[in-house]
């Protein structure tokens, strides 16, 4: 096999590997795709300054996540449907995120459920909530999620409608896929999938199959969204959520200052600066764009991580040095997950713990407590472009 260097080479096998609906539910942004692509393509317009002659020994790139150790400051972004990129696919990513020292983030619409997460692993995960009209249901995920011993509850705020993916309704995606000819035409393309993905049962919502009642396609992301999410969230019911959960609450989805305000008003133990990697608002800035001024709102009150366009450690590095406290990555490890199963979300971490490493090296740091703006070459008005 070829030598994987890069998160790209993981993609182009990830994208030969698994079956198109799913490769396209990853690699797709709402609309026009503007903002899903600027995630990443502002990260290049952000340059790193070289440092020379400053002692490199003894580096590292240790960092803490809510008071926690870790091995890098990176988590694993949530992801729906990550169960279809791999069989077992959430269990796998959990066991290397486990091994690595970074924390994993099981989303609500998950393939593998919960308990079945935690009865692989044995680090506490993060659990991200949809928050769902069916009280009953809402109360028992939050109660299921605290059982499981999660070590904190990442509430998403940005996806009470879903944002339309134009890839999505194209491709008819579900889980499991649905036996039309064009996708049997595709998975006859990609057997190793299908031979994997006939030996698990988890193949379905796992979350919600035996658990939610009244849904008329619980296959379907979009009729279950449609039917299901609350449309009505606002701070009140975030803080009945937070009184539920009683645990430590990230909340994901900031991208406005005041709403980072109110959030640290409201006493979060961390917020996430995220435009969903793109997949909700289009034409919303860039997650790196929008980072300092939320970072000066919070005003150090509480932590702030930030997700949408980390595909590589100099990311990770930017995103440090412009202040955040952490970062996280979803696609990144998606195609390593896709590519390798357990072994490519390794080598996804890796990969980028490594281009972190040799970074850092390189401006003269050793510590991430120490890199800073100085590290940074950012063009003018860069921050400040749109008012
Ligand atoms: C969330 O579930 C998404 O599809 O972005």
């Amino acid at each position: 096999m070829a030598v994987i260097t890069c998160i790209d080479d993981l993609k182009r096998l990830y994208h030969r590997r698994v079956p198109k609906m799913f490769y396209d539910y990853a690699e797709s942004g709402s609309y026009t795709e503007q903002t899903f692509r600027e995630n990443t393509t502002d990260f290049t317009r952000i340059r790193l300054k070289q440092k020379v002659a400053v002692d490199m020994s003894g580096r590292s790139t240790e960092g803490s996540l809510l008071g926690q150790k870790v091995a890098m400051p990176l988590a694993l972004s949530p992801v729906g449907l990550t169960g279809m990129q791999r069989a077992d696919g959430e269990i796998k990513a959990a066991k290397a995120a486990e091994k690595f020292g970074v924390p994993y983030t099981l989303s609500t619409m998950s393939i593998c459920s919960i308990e079945d997460v935690a009865a692989h692993t044995s680090a506490p995960f993060w659990f991200q909530l949809y928050v769902m009209r069916d009280q009953e249901f809402l109360a028992a995920v939050i109660e299921r999620a605290k059982k499981a011993g999660c070590s904190a509850l990442v509430l998403t705020l940005d996806l009470q409608i879903l944002g339309q993916r134009h890839k999505d309704l194209k491709n008819g995606l579900s889980a499991p896929p649905k036996m039309t000819i064009p996708n049997m035409i595709d998975l006859a393309t990609k057997w190793g999938w299908g031979m994997e993905m006939l030996k698990t049962k988890r193949r379905f919502f796992g979350n919600i199959i035996g658990h939610a009642k009244g849904v008329t396609d619980a296959s379907s992301l979009f009729s279950w969204t449609a039917e299901q999410f609350d449309p009505k969230l606002d701070w009140d019911k975030i803080a009945a959520i937070r009184d539920m959960w009683g645990g430590k609450l990230i909340l994901k989805g900031i991208l406005d200052e005041d709403d980072a305000r109110r959030a640290a008003d409201f006493g979060a133990d961390a917020i996430i600066v995220s435009n969903h990697g793109g997949r909700q608002l289009d034409g919303a800035l860039s997650s790196i764009r929008m980072l300092p001024s939320i970072l000066a709102a919070v005003g150090g009150r509480t932590e702030v991580y930030m997700d949408s366009g980390i595909r590589s450690g100099q990311d990770i590095l930017k995103a440090m040095a412009l202040g955040a406290d952490g970062c996280m990555a979803g696609r990144a490890y998606i195609y390593g997950l896709g590519a390798m199963g357990e072994a490519g979300v390794t080598k996804a971490l890796e990969v980028m713990q490594k281009e972190l490493d040799i970074s850092m090296a390189l401006c003269g740091e050793r510590q991430l407590s120490e890199v800073g703006r100085h590290n940074l070459l950012i063009p003018k008005g860069f921050f400040d472009a749109y008012e």
